[in-house]
This record gives structure tokens, C-alpha cells and sequence, in this order.
């Protein structure tokens, strides 16, 4: 089965073909980042503008790389939320309007559920297999961070999410601080490698339960920052950014980790998986490989894959029309949702 996948919630137009639910035939990604940089965050109808312009020459391409016209297409995958309204609306027409033309099932999928399956798609390791439930799966992005017990497809136990700044936010809000561009979490990895974790330690924000909470430590950055500068009377030395983006990301990996090996011990599960754009951090990847005793119960999706795409979305879509499809089977319309709520299904 050929599932299209398409994603517009935020500042990505993407578009996939998957066979099967694990098999990435083509994943195009037109991302609006040197756009928003100039601003140094998203600006909604900025976006907007550009998913409106991109999205069918990146469903062409996508089209294209998999070899197939749109008649070879089997069902629809859409994001319906949570995202920004303006950018969904792209997507969400262009699906509504695809699938009701091709008289083909049309799936609504939770961004942040596409997310969490990712880890469903097929890498090149020797090892893979589909992923065993139960799974503790931590999703770490830009707009959300949630510790959740995956028992099934489509069956959720959500065990904390955090309580202020998702971790992603404080990336790119400390990044912001260090004078970094947008999106500034792959820049303080690259920026944190010389550093040295320990010459500013910062406060660990810790919620006795499994929540999180990170508006804290960017505050604590900004206080020491001013500290170091005087009240910004000289700017930061190379040292000082390099330093202070170790310690930042150290306490921040700290905490997800601590909660996330805790939760998979707690609930004795097959598997630990982490998933959204923070999971692209190698530093954090290797910090959970570490401390763990079996490292292959232990997934995080390939790069281009942990952040914003489509294939995440045309997975979660396989699963959902699998165990539901007399659901899809007639066309009804997606309607987006800014808040959507991930729910069992
Ligand atoms: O999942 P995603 O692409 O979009 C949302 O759904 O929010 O995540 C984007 C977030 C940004 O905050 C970005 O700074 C962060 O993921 N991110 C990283 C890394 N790559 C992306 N954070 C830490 N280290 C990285 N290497
Ligand atoms: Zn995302």
C-alpha cells in the first residue's frame, strides 16, 4: 500500500511516499528556514505565503522520486494538528481536495503522533526490525515534549509533558541569547562540542513527577550572561558562548534523560525511543546509548527524520487506516486544529 504523506504545521512543506508503513519511497523537505532567520523565529503568515507557493511543486517532486503518478497513490496522510492555523490550512486543502478527486481514504494524523513514528520507518541498520510494543517514547521539539507509554498502535498512556518551554524552545531561546541563528538547537551542538560543561553550572529544573519544566534555565542563562557582561557593558568572549552552550545543553539532556530512563524502568518495557527535532542531538543520543545496558531496545529516527517531514505522517496514516478502515473508507473533510490533543484511537 502507498500511503502520501503531507505536512505543512509549521515552517516545513513536506510531502512523502511510504509502502507499507516503513518503506520511505521519496521525503521531500522545502524548509522556510533561511526565510525566518531573517526574523529569527516564524512569522505565521510568512509562512503561510511560502506553503501555498511550494506545496504542489514539492508534491510533484515527491511524486517524482518515487516513480509513481498520483494514481498509484492508495490513501492520504495529512497533519491535522497541533501546528500554527495558517500553515495547516495548506495541507489540509490540498489533501481534502486529492483525495476527494482520487476517491481514496484520507487519514487525519496528530503532528506530534507522526512524530513518535518515525522510529516505524526503515533504516539501512542490519538490525532492524519493526519497533515492540511497549515502547516509552519521549518527544522532544520545538512546540511540545511529552514522556509517553506506548502500549499499542494508537493506544497512548501520557506520563508527563512539560509545564512550561517545550525543550526545542529552549534551544532556539538561549541560542536567540548566544547570538545564534534560528533554529538554534543544531547551532549550540555544533557550538557546545569544544565546550566545557562544567565551568557554568546552571540549575536543574526538576518536577518530582514525570513533567517537565525549562523556562528556568533560559532564565538562568540570561542572568548569567548579564553577570559575565556586566550588564551587557562588553560582549561575551568565544570561550564564554562555547562554555555556556555545554552547560546548557548537559542540564538540559540531564533532565530528559533522567525522567525517560526512569519511566522506561518503571513500566519494564520492550524498547525506549526518543522523536521529534531535539532527537537529532548526538550529544543527547549518545548520553541515553551510554546509560543504558542494552543499547539495541534503544531507538531515535535518522536525521532528516527527527525533524518536521512527511514520511512520519504517511506511517502514522498506515497504521491508523490499518486498524480502522471502514473509518476512512468514505471521504470526509480534515478539518485542522492548531491544539489538537493526541487521543487513543
Ligand atoms: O520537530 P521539529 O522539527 O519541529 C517541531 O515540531 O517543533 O523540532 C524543531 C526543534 C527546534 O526547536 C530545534 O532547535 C530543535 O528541534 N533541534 C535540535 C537539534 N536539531 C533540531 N535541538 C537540539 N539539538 C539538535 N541537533
Ligand atoms: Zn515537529
Amino acid at each position: 500500500m502507498l500511503v502520501l504523506g503531507i505536512e505543512t504545521s509549521c515552517d516545513e512543506t513536506a510531502c512523502a511516499v511510504v509502502q507499507n508503513g516503513r518503506r520511505v519511497l521519496s521525503n521531500v523537505i522545502f524548509s522556510q528556514v533561511t526565510i525566518h532567520q531573517k526574523t529569527g523565529g516564524v512569522v505565521p503568515e510568512v509562512a503561510a505565503r511560502e506553503h501555498a507557493v511550494k506545496i504542489i511543486p514539492v508534491l510533484e517532486e515527491a511524486l517524482k522520486k518515487a516513480k509513481i503518478s498520483l494514481t498509484d497513490i492508495d490513501a492520504i496522510a495529512v497533519t491535522k494538528g497541533p501546528g500554527l492555523q495558517t500553515s495547516l490550512l495548506t495541507g489540509v486543502n490540498c489533501a481534502n481536495t486529492l483525495a476527494l478527486l482520487l476517491k481514496i481514504p484520507l487519514i487525519p494524523v496528530n503532528h506530534i503522533e507522526g512524530h513518535i513514528y518515525a522510529n516505524f520507518l526503515q533504516t539501512s541498520a542490519r538490525w532492524w526490525k519493526l519497533p515492540k510494543f511497549p515502547i516509552v517514547v519521549l518527544t522532544a521539539s520545538g512546540g511540545h515534549n511529552e514522556l509517553i507509554l506506548w502500549k499499542n498502535h494508537g493506544v497512548y498512556q501520557f506520563l508527563g509533558s512539560t509545564l512550561d518551554d517545550a525543550a526545542g524552545e529552549a534551544f532556539d531561546k538561549v541560542a536567540r541569547l548566544l547570538g545564534l541563528p534560528y533554529p538554534g538547537g543544531p547551532h549550540i551542538e555544533k557550538l557546545a562540542k569544544k565546550g566545557n560543561p562544567n565551568i557554568f553550572p546552571l540549575p536543574l529544573p526538576y518536577p518530582k513527577t514525570f513533567d517537565f519544566s525549562f523556562s528556568g534555565i533560559k532564565t538562568a542563562v540570561l542572568y548569567l550572561i548579564r553577570d559575565l557582561t556586566k550588564g551587557n557593558k562588553r560582549p561575551l568572549t568565544t570561550r564564554e558562548r562555547i562554555n555556556i552552550a555545554a552547560s546548557f545543553q548537559k542540564v538540559i539532556c540531564e533532565v530528559l534523560i533522567a525522567k525517560f530512563l526512569k519511566a522506561a524502568e518503571k513500566f519494564g518495557v520492550h524498547e525506549i525511543h526518543l522523536a521529534g527535532g531535539v532527537s537529532a542531538n548526538r550529544y543527547l543520543q549518545r548520553r541515553v546509548q551510554h546509560a543504558l545496558q542494552k543499547p539495541n531496545r534503544f531507538r531515535f529516527p535518522p536525521l532528516p527524520l527527527c525533524t518536521d517531514n512527511a514520511a512520519m505522517i504517511a506511517t502514522a496514516g498506515f497504521y491508523k487506516l490499518k486498524k480502522h478502515p471502514m473509518k476512512y473508507k468514505k471521504w470526509q473533510p480534515v478539518i485542522s486544529d492548531p491544539n489538537l490533543k493526541i487521543r487513543n484511537w
